[in-house]
Order: C-alpha cells, then structure tokens, then sequence
C-alpha cells in the first residue's frame, strides 16, 4: 500500500468548522477516505456508493471483504432510496432510536453495489447521533460506507489517536472529536426475517427493540461461547477486538475471582510474564501483582463500555503477555460489554 500523508484535524462538535467539514467531504466525494467520530466508536468512511471507495476501506484496514460494511446516512428517508423493501419495523425503530446506537439490516437494491455489502444483497444501514457524523454525510452526498476504524483484528478506536495508532499513512484525514460517547458498536438487528434478530448486542438491547416491534429473536451465534453455531453477521466470527496479549476472563463470585486472578498473576509472573488485570473500583486495591487497571465502577455499566477498548489498546503499550479480566454481567448492556470481552479473550473463560 502507497504511504500518504495523514492530516488530523479538530473538530468541536459544538462548533463545526465548516472548512474543514468541506474539506472531508470532498475527500469523500471523490473516492477517498475520512476517519470521522459516531457516538459508539470512530468510522473509517467511505462513498458507500461507490464500489471502489469501498474496496480502499477493505485495503486500509487489512479486512477481509466477505465482511459487509455498514452504510451511514443521515434521513430516514435515504434508507427507503437503497432498500429493495422496507419491513413495517424500520420505520418503528427508526422513529424511536434514530440517531443512534442502532443498524438495521434489509435487503438492498441495486444502487449499492457488492463491494459494500461484502457481496451480499442486503445492507446494513445505520443514522449516527455525532454531529460531526451527520453533517459529513450529509456534505459527502448522503451515504458514508464505515467500519470502526482500527485495523481488522483490533480493538475499535475510541479516540482519535487510537485511529492514528492503526490508519497513519494510510489514509489522508482524520477527524478528531475527542472521545467517543458509548465506546462499544451499534446494535444490529436483521429485519430480512420473519422475526426480527439481534446479530450483534450494543447498547439498544433486546429489551428496548421489543418494547417498539414486539417478539425479537437473538443470534445463537453470539451468546455461545463454545458451540459450532456460526454468527450471522459475518464479522463476527473472526477472533476480534483483540489485544496483543493472550486475555482470560474469570468468572464467578467477587471474592473467588479476586483470589483466582491473584493466585494466576503470581504463577504467570513466576513465569517470567507482565501480566496485566481489569479490575474495577471496587476491587483494584485487592490485587498485589501485575499492572492493574480500572475499568470504573461495577454499577456503572456506560463507563465500562466506554473505557473498555480503551484499555485494552493501553495494554498493548504496557507490552503485557497474559490479561486476567474480571467479568460484567451487568443488568442492561452487560450482555453487550461480555460479548466484547469473551471475543477479545478468544472465548478464554475460567468460571471459579
Ligand atoms: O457502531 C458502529 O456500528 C460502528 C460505527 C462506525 O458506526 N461501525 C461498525 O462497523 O461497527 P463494523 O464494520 O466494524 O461492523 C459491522 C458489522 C460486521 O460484523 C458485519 O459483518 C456486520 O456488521 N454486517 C454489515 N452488513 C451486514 C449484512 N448485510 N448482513 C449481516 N451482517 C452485516
Ligand atoms: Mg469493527
């Protein structure tokens, strides 16, 4: 791949800059990518229109292009321009989570071509909350094709030097909006079946889907931790939101992980190791080796969620062997946050 020069720029999402607004999305327009933040993670956005837009997304991020993109579009009324069909409930949900966390899979129409959807012939279209999000799209012509913006494998950025950490050289701008609200993907649910089907958990959980459209099913394939059952959404099956280091959660009650993840740290540091431990406000000072760090606090499931990949990637600095991670099962998005987990620890569970 051809080395470019990356600019970051600034953007306050209270101020917009329209210069530079203009700028991204005439980068955009004709073929080229932008890194862009949502509220969930950074985008690495492309014209989703445009097949060979698409096919420099799949290059930049070393992604295997099976793997169908996610469309970005900034009116309902956009989403009706690509669909073959549009199922009762997209407009449901639509109405009660757009702009938001959530992508709705339906099957698509001709305007998109195979090289955004991964050859297939549905889409994945979502409506970011961002401003900076949505007034790139719409500058950029209504439709932005984006993945998070790592490199395939690893963790999604949260901020933009995350992004630099992956896409120096690689692209040409990057937009940086600090942080990221959320920190973990948009929920997806498939509208192409009979009963709707969440493919991969986020922050709208089942719950909140049914509440709005009635019975909604959930992907087998995403639960499971040690089954044969494949994921529907083709990105997950792949070892994903990885740090360099081998991860293992332990799981069970506080006071047992606590002795488990201690005893375990020893062992691997007798070993020669650098261990590294996810612990939480609660139970950082309860751990006498390695390099612990803290999640926030148990009950505060949004802080979880937005420092997890963070954290994750901060290990890969410290050059840690071998992760020890309490586990979150916690009430709302918990199934989302452990999906995240059990992926970056490569299904590595020890229940005490
Ligand atoms: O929050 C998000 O969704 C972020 C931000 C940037 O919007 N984007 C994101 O995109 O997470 P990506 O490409 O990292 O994840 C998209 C997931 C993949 O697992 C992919 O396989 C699945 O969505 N997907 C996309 N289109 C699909 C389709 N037509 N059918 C089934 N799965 C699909
Ligand atoms: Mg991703």
């Amino acid at each position: 791949m051809k080395f470019m020069k990356t600019e970051l720029k600034k953007v306050d999402s209270s101020h917009i800059d329209e210069m530079v607004m203009e700028e991204a999305a005439a980068i955009i327009r004709s073929g080229g990518l932008v890194a862009f933040p949502t509220e969930t993670v950074y985008g690495l956005g492309a014209d989703a229109l445009n097949a060979r837009a698409s096919e420099r997304i799949y290059e930049a991020k070393g992604r295997p292009s099976d793997n169908p993109l996610i469309v970005h579009v900034a009116e309902f009324t956009d989403m009706e321009q690509i669909a073959a069909d549009m199922p009762p409930e997209a407009r449901m949900l639509a109405d009660a989570f757009w702009p938001g966390p959530l992508t709705m899979i339906v099957r698509k129409n001709d305007r998109v071509p195979r090289e955004t959807t991964g050859g297939m012939d549905t889409v994945a279209v979502r409506m970011p909350s961002h401003p900076v999000a949505l007034e790139l799209i719409r500058r950029s012509g209504g439709y932005i094709a984006a993945p998070s913006a790592n490199t395939s494998g690893r963790p999604s950025p949260t901020l933009a030097e995350h992004v630099a950490e992956d896409m120096d050289g690689r692209i040409p701008m990057i937009l940086d909006g600090g942080p990221v609200g959320i920190g973990i993907e948009s929920t997806i649910v498939d509208l192409t079946e009979e009963i709707p089907m969440v493919l991969r958990p986020g922050y709208i959980t089942p719950e909140m889907l049914r509440e709005v459209i009635g019975e909604v099913r959930i992907d087998p394939g995403i639960i499971a931790s040690d089954s044969g059952q494949r994921p529907k959404a083709p990105g997950m099956k792949y070892k994903h939101y990885a740090p360099r280091a081998d991860m293992i959660l332990i799981d069970g009650e506080e006071e047992r992980v606590i002795e488990k993840i201690n005893a375990l740290a020893r062992e691997a540091e007798a070993s020669g190791k650098r261990v590294g431990i996810i612990a939480t406000d609660e139970t950082r000072t309860r751990y006498g080796v390695g390099e612990v760090v803290c999640i926030g606090a148990r009950q505060d499931e949004d802080a979880i969620a937005r420092h997890l990949y963070r954290i994750l990637r901060q290990f890969d600095h410290m050059e840690v062997d071998v992760i020890y991670s309490e586990s979150f099962a916690t009430p709302r998005i918990g199934q989302a946050i452990m999906n995240r987990l059990l992926k970056a620890a490569g299904h590595q569970v020890i229940t005490v």
